[in-house]
């Protein structure tokens, strides 16, 4: 800590310092998505302090996709000609709904917790970013797992990318829904991002899906990994041997701060409980 820092420190309430880190980290996020929305692309380039601010901005660190995940959902996106879908709403949702904006594509961003769910509507709002549907349910007991409960014969059957990145680790089955309930809604050739690729819960599930999706995969990242992998279409699946594993990140990376999310007990999912809410 800088011997300013440490004066403010002892000088300034505790309250006063959060409203300033508050207005601070607001005051920063805004400029940030100004030049964000101007050109998404140049966020992404190694020199850009865009995504740093953002996350920083949008502060829920230990939670929300770092910069490298980040980087490569919207690089993504930006060249992505189909539906998109989300797991686990926040600066996610923020970021690539701005991106399908500006691509005239459409996406479907799910969330279980109403809270956040409403963060990210605010924001949504705010930015008016039309092009998400944001859907807000509490998780549905599944059997062996937990998972989101979307309107599955209303979404779209041909999503060509998955930001995948809730529900959180303590969830019953982690993020396997996501190939048991929605396997009919993606399509070969279709892109999924899973976060937290140091987990070896994400890691066991990568492989699963490789094989009961037919998918090749890569560990991307460094700092914080991440899964890249690609569903196989017939060319592809003749083409490829097996499974390709790839990547520094794959065995090596301990995890990191973020990889040790923890999240409050969980109330037992249920199938009945709440009514169905679709937040914008
Ligand atoms: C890994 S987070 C998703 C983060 C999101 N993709 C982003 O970039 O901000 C997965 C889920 O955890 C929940 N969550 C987010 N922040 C949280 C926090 N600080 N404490 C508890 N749960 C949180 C939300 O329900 C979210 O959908």
């Amino acid at each position: 800590m800088t011997p300013i820092r440490k004066i403010a420190k002892a000088v300034i309430p505790r309250s006063l310092r959060r409203f300033l880190r508050a207005r601070h980290r607001g005051f920063v996020f805004g400029r940030a998505m100004r030049r964000f929305r101007k050109d998404p692309e140049a966020a992404t380039r190694d020199d850009s302090r865009v995504i740093p601010d953002l996350i920083y901005g949008w502060g829920n660190e230990r939670w929300s996709a770092l910069d490298e995940y980040l980087k490569a959902c919207v690089r993504s996106a930006l060249t992505c000609t189909g539906p998109l879908l989300e797991c686990g709403s926040g600066l996610t949702t923020i970021l690539i709904g701005t991106v399908a904006q500006q691509t005239n594509n459409t996406m479907w961003s799910l969330e279980h917790a109403s809270d956040w769910g409403e963060r990210a509507a605010r924001y949504l709002k705010k930015y008016r970013i039309k092009a998400v549907q944001l859907w807000v349910h509490p998780l549905k007991n599944y059997g062996a797992f937990a998972w989101y409960d979307p309107p599955v014969e209303s979404l779209p059957n041909n999503f060509a990318m998955v930001i995948c990145d809730g529900p959180p680790g303590t969830t019953r089955g982690g993020r396997s829904g996501l190939a048991a309930v929605m396997k009919d809604r993606i399509a070969p050739g279709t892109l999924i991002l899973l976060d937290d690729a140091a987990r070896e819960q994400e890691q066991t599930m990568a492989m699963r899906w490789s094989k009961e999706l037919g998918a090749d995969y890569e560990v991307m990242g460094t700092r914080k990994p991440f899964i890249r992998m690609v569903l196989q279409t017939k060319a592809t699946a003749a083409a490829l041997p097996k499974v390709r594993r790839a990547g520094r990140a794959q065995s090596a990376a301990p995890p990191g701060p973020n990889d040790t999310r923890t999240a409050p007990p969980q109330k037992a999912p249920s199938d009945t409980a709440v009514p169905v809410s679709i937040l914008r």
